[in-house]
């Protein structure tokens, strides 16, 4: 089963009107309960189930449109060659959907600093498939829409929903059952905080460290149980509003994740002194007394948790900091 199959498995039967242009926007979600290595490379299909919370307003916004000869992409606004990593991703990505040959014209703008260290593929191919949906006149159902991301990204399966939204890992070869689904529960004075201690393409994507860590790290092996711990009180923690369970689980999610990487060969480290310098000061501020907590992805920048209350002395504490708001859509 590949891709193209799966794609024929959901549009299969559907009534296609392509329009010239469309548009959309999908948030960006970080893991408090972190996917980590594929059971299946080709469909994105993840080992566990993972939970994230979506980033309100801070996204991607992305329009489609039919081009007259060939295909032309955009990234905030800059033209981007063929050649460029971000075009090979994306273009194949486009090929899967061609139905008469056509050619596209893709204009894609990040609204959060590129320079953040968020990750721009899980919104990217959320916005894309969202639009893609609408140029085609699918439409599409939801968890269909997770699927199709998911073959982009896996992490973008994630990304079709807002808040805090829960990857189902499924158990068919296919994966039409591993799908995303958006949690009911609000927390409004949730907010992340996002600490840049580097920006840039980092030496190792998530798709290779993940690929080698699941190859040969005798850590991996305890991975799936800790996921399903953490998932378990993280969904107790969202539900009762227990912000130190949720704070410390999603900590400890992430270091364990870290754990399993270094203990791969060759050992995959990605933090920077200035990410340890980080920790330290939140392990610092917790013995102080302060409710702050961190989650970190594959790079080094780190997320700090925490809610309303706690603004000033994390202020105080990171000078300048970017605050995300993840249920108001504004600062
Ligand atoms: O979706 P990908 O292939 O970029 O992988 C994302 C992996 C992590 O960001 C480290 C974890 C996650 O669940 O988002």
């Amino acid at each position: 089963m590949n891709k193209k199959d799966v794609i024929a498995l959901i549009l299969g039967g559907k009534n296609e009107s392509l329009k010239s242009t469309a548009s959309a926007f999908a948030p960006s979600n970080i893991a408090l309960c972190k996917y980590w290595g594929k059971r299946n490379e080709e469909l994105n299909l993840p080992v566990t189930s993972s939970l994230s919370l979506s980033l309100g307003h801070l996204g991607t916004e992305t329009r489609i449109s039919i081009a007259q000869d060939k295909d032309r992409i955009f990234l905030n606004d800059h033209e981007i060659a063929k050649e460029e990593p971000f075009s090979r991703r994306l273009i194949p990505f486009l090929d899967l959907f061609r139905s008469h040959g056509e050619k596209f014209i893709v204009e894609t703008k990040n609204n959060f600093p590129t320079a953040a260290g968020l990750a721009s593929s899980a919104s990217g191919f959320a916005a894309l498939v969202i639009a893609l949906n609408d140029l085609y006149g699918w439409k599409l159902a939801e968890n269909e829409l997770s699927i199709l991301a998911r073959l982009g990204s896996g992490s973008a399966s994630r990304s079709i929903y807002s808040g805090f939204v829960e990857w189902q890992r499924g158990e068919r070869e296919d994966g039409m059952d591993s799908v995303a689904v958006a949690l009911p529960q609000q927390w409004p004075e949730l907010r992340l905080g996002v600490v840049t201690v580097a920006a840039g393409q980092k030496a190792v994507d998530s798709r290779t460290g993940m690929k080698r860590t699941k190859e040969n790290s005798e850590l991996y092996k305890s991975w799936p149980s800790k996921v399903e711990q953490d998932l378990q009180n993280i969904k107790a923690a969202i539900q009762n509003r227990e912000f130190a369970l949720l704070g410390k689980t999603a900590e400890s999610n992430a270091l364990a994740m870290h754990a399993t990487m270094l203990a791969a060969w060759p050992p995959l480290l990605y933090w920077k002194p200035e990410t340890l310098a980080v920790f330290d000061k939140v392990w610092k501020m917790r013995a102080a007394g302060i409710p702050i907590y961190f989650t970190i992805d594959a790079g080094p920048n780190v997320k700090l948790l925490f809610q309303e209350d706690q603004i000033n002395p994390v202020m105080d504490n990171f000078t300048g900091l970017e605050i995300v708001t993840p249920f108001h859509g504004k600062r």
